[in-house]
């Protein structure tokens, strides 16, 4: 038996079956962008640990700062003192914050849901309001008070009853919905049912704060029409509500800009980090501008391990490597190639479909070429084909394959993993039924 099996059979017999995998890979090794399994095997890594290992696997820097971390402090707990990493991290990153922001204040905690959860928190007790806004298609996370917020699968609510209160979901402009007939059409009619919302059900001024994924990751990679985030920026300004936006995703370079909301020259109130934050430690952040910041009483959040030091050091080398490899221009020019080479094939290939996205986060719709419709029952077997053709990925929408390298990844990289996937769908049942 491979080494690889009788891993996954002692998955199998040990790991509850809801830890879902999109592939059947083990993995043991990783260095740069490739992925190393238990018989030696090597992938190219288009998942980076869901959009996390932004700098890649192991890099030195990273490496060489979370090795010096671990053996002068692991852990002292931000709640009993202070620990240089815990301030250095929050200073580096709100000296990159758009904005107000740049004079804000933050804090750190251990997951993207948690950093939500910790923003929905500060808003509404900062606010004194008690309802927060989310997006049908929007991911927060799954922990009961972020899942209330999460609207991108209904399976993610089976039968858990009843989560956390006061959320109102309003309408995501999806391409898909028959609100309007152009994406501006889309942007104006949601945000058109919103303000009807808000003379109807919703009174605006028991609004805290809206939460929105400048371009929805899980839910599809859905970058908004343009005009629909200005738009809501407008209505929170015009109510009186806080804009927190969750870049736990497209935060940290992916992008292309440290921020998404930079691609619209928007201030969020709240900016909430996560993934490649901790450079592939478990960490997240909320930044707040400051009056919102200091108005949330000591004591009255808090986290056992939030902000650990060998954690916070892996994000400070991970951001330093961004900057000194020049890595979110990196993310431009070679996210543009691969998008170039997926639409180049949409004309032979039935099963490739749009493309969308900026920068290095990238979504390719994956179609059933006798109707044209998403291959939603195909996309699972197709994730494990290309892992067995050697690229590992993840889905998001639909059936949609989420393509998001490490930013290190060069064009040579980027084009051979591109090669495998058209492959992949070009030999798959999806397009041979054409
Ligand atoms: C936009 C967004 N917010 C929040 C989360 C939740 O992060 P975590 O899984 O670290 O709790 C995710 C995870 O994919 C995400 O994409």
């Amino acid at each position: 038996m491979h080494q690889s099996d009788a891993l996954l059979h002692r998955f199998e017999e040990a790991v509850a079956p809801v830890i879902d995998r999109c592939t059947d890979l083990t993995f043991v090794r990783g260095e740069g962008v490739h992925l190393y399994d238990a018989d030696g095997r090597k992938y190219l890594d288009f998942a980076s640990g869901i959009a996390t290992m932004a700098v890649g696997h192991c890099h030195p820097r990273v490496v060489e700062a979370v090795t010096e971390q671990s053996r002068t402090l692991m852990h002292a707990a931000a709640h009993i003192g202070v620990m240089e990493p815990y301030v250095r991290l929050l200073e580096k990153l709100r000296s990159l914050a758009p904005g107000a922001l740049r004079f804000g204040k933050g804090l750190l905690v251990n997951g993207g849901a948690e950093a939500v959860e910790a923003a929905v928190k500060m808003a509404r007790y900062t606010t004194g309001r008690p309802i927060v806004i989310a997006f049908h298609h929007g991911f927060h996370g799954r922990p009961m008070g972020a899942l209330a917020l999460t609207a991108s699968n209904s399976k993610y609510r089976r039968r858990l009853g009843g989560l956390l209160g006061g959320v109102y979901h309003a309408v995501y402009p999806a391409p898909r919905l028959e609100i309007g007939r152009t994406p501006e059409e889309r942007g104006r009619a949601a945000l058109s049912l919103l303000e009807d919302a808000f003379r109807t059900v919703l009174p605006p001024e028991d609004v805290a704060a809206v939460v929105v994924e400048p371009i929805l990751g899980e839910g599809g990679c859905m970058v908004p029409p343009p005009g629909f985030l200005e738009g809501l920026w407008a209505l929170a300004r015009r109510f009186g509500f806080l804009v927190i936006a969750d870049e736990v995703q497209t935060g940290i370079g992916r992008t292309g800009r440290w921020f998404a909301v930079e691609h619209w020259g928007l201030e969020p109130d709240m900016l909430v980090l996560g993934k490649a934050v901790g450079g592939g430690m478990p960490l997240s952040a909320v930044i707040a501008r400051r009056e919102i910041a200091d108005a949330w009483d000591p004591g009255a959040h808090g986290s056992t391990f939030g902000g650990n030091p060998v954690a916070c050091r892996a994000g400070l080398a991970t951001l330093e490597v961004i900057e000194a490899e020049g890595l979110m221009e990196r993310a431009v020019e070679v996210g543009a190639e691969i998008r170039r080479a997926f639409e180049a094939a949409r004309t032979r290939i039935p099963s490739v479909g749009e493309v969308r996205g900026l920068g290095l986060m990238l979504g390719l719709d994956v179609l059933d070429p006798n109707t044209g419709l998403p291959a939603s029952s195909q996309i699972m077997e197709i994730l494990k084909a290309a892992s067995r053709a050697g690229v590992v990925l993840t889905k998001c929408g639909e059936a949609t394959l989420r393509i998001g390298p490490p930013l290190i990844i060069t064009r040579e990289q980027a084009a051979s993993g591109v090669e495998m996937l058209l492959g992949v769908l070009q030999g798959t049942g999806v397009a041979a039924r054409a």
